[in-house]
């Protein structure tokens, strides 16, 4: 039986190099391209059924930050579905990003240097805004319109007889700093980027904990610095060309999820001669014999989880109410 794939943001960048990769890797998949916009998913979809012809591509239009849009989607998938062997949770935005010339300046003669080019650590700052469902809209697109996505589709991840594997775009840029369990939308912060990074990484280790012994595994990985449309809101192309482009988030789609540590963050790297290869991000004070496991604790990710099943029931009840109403 084909193995069935879904992908969120399958449109450009990171998700459609992912897709390309992943059908190069087994030709015969179902992959779901999840994308709001169908014209652009069309498009690829018919690209890739060219280069791919024995593989069944198909199309589930979502808006990850509008809940009805999720909603919708999932009751699409699971007609269509009778399960779902890997989800690529990818759509993200960073908005209007802004460069903090002070810090890149200072940074540059500091010994940070070069941790603060793989981090992007203090260096940007974006204006978030309101969504239609009354959430910041950072981390409704990364991290809570994915976590009712996962909800929804539970029924078709979670089987005892094979796994099914969730694989996180997370980022490097995730930082302990800018995320706050008070504050879990960082409605009140400038970085909402990176705290719905270190969310999504506190969201993998809960899901880990609440759903493996039901045969349903996360991991998060960062795919490296690519030119894509979001890079190219921080700074021009031709900058970023300058940077080794690098894909390798396909390497999880060959690990027994059972065997992968879940604390782990995997991330795609890039040898001088281009050849990729995948390492681990390192934490210095938290390096365990050569394997790093992430600035977080369990503790931490149960208390977000429970937080964001806090949120969905209330976000809930609005929309019952609302459509209600009219
Ligand atoms: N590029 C990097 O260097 C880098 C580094 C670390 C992590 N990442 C992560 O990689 C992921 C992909 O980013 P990218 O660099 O490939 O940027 P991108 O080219 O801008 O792609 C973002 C994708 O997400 C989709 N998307 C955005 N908002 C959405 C929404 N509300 N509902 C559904 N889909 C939505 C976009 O759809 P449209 O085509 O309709 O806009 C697009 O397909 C993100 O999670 C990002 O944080 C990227």
């Amino acid at each position: 039986m084909r193995k069935a794939v879904l992908v969120t943001g399958a449109s450009s960048g990171v998700g459609l190099a992912l897709c390309k990769r992943l059908l190069e890797e087994d030709h015969e998949l179902h992959l779901c391209l999840a994308c709001r916009n169908r014209s652009k998913a069309e498009a690829v979809c018919e690209a890739l059924l060219a280069s791919h012809p024995l593989a069944e591509v198909s199309i589930v239009q979502v808006d990850v930050s509008n809940l009805q849009s999720v909603f919708r989607a999932s009751e699409e998938l699971k007609q269509r579905f009778q399960r779902l062997d890997y989800v690529y949770l990818n759509a993200g935005i960073m908005p209007n990003p802004q460069l903090n010339i002070k810090a890149l300046f200072s940074g540059l003669f500091s010994r940070k240097v070069i941790h603060m080019f793989s981090t992007a650590e203090g260096l940007l700052t974006q204006e978030d805004q309101i969504t239609a469902d009354g959430l910041q809209e950072v981390f409704e697109t990364n991290v809570f319109g994915h976590f009712i996505l996962i909800q929804e589709l539970a029924p078709l991840l979670c089987h005892s007889d094979s796994p099914s594997q969730l694989i996180w775009t997370s980022s490097r840029n995730a930082r302990k700093s800018n995320f706050c369990l008070e504050d879990i939308q960082h409605s009140r912060g400038q970085e909402p980027y990176s705290s719905s990074k270190y969310a999504v990484d506190l969201l993998s280790v809960a899901v880990n904990r609440n759903f493996n012994s039901r045969g349903l595994y996360s991991s998060v990985v960062c795919p490296g610095t690519m030119v894509t449309n979001m890079t190219c809101g921080i700074l021009p192309p031709f900058v970023w060309t300058l940077l080794m482009p690098i894909i390798w988030l396909v390497w999880l789609f060959h690990q027994k999820p059972e065997s992968l540590n879940p604390l782990t963050k995997y991330l795609s790297a890039t040898t001088g001669f281009g050849s990729n290869y995948v390492m681990t991000q390192k934490y210095p004070e938290e390096e365990i014999l050569g394997n790093s496991v992430m600035d977080l604790d369990e503790d931490t990710a149960e208390k977000f989880y429970q937080n964001l099943l806090e949120l969905e029931k209330h976000v809930r009840a609005t929309i019952q109410k609302r459509n209600h109403q009219s």
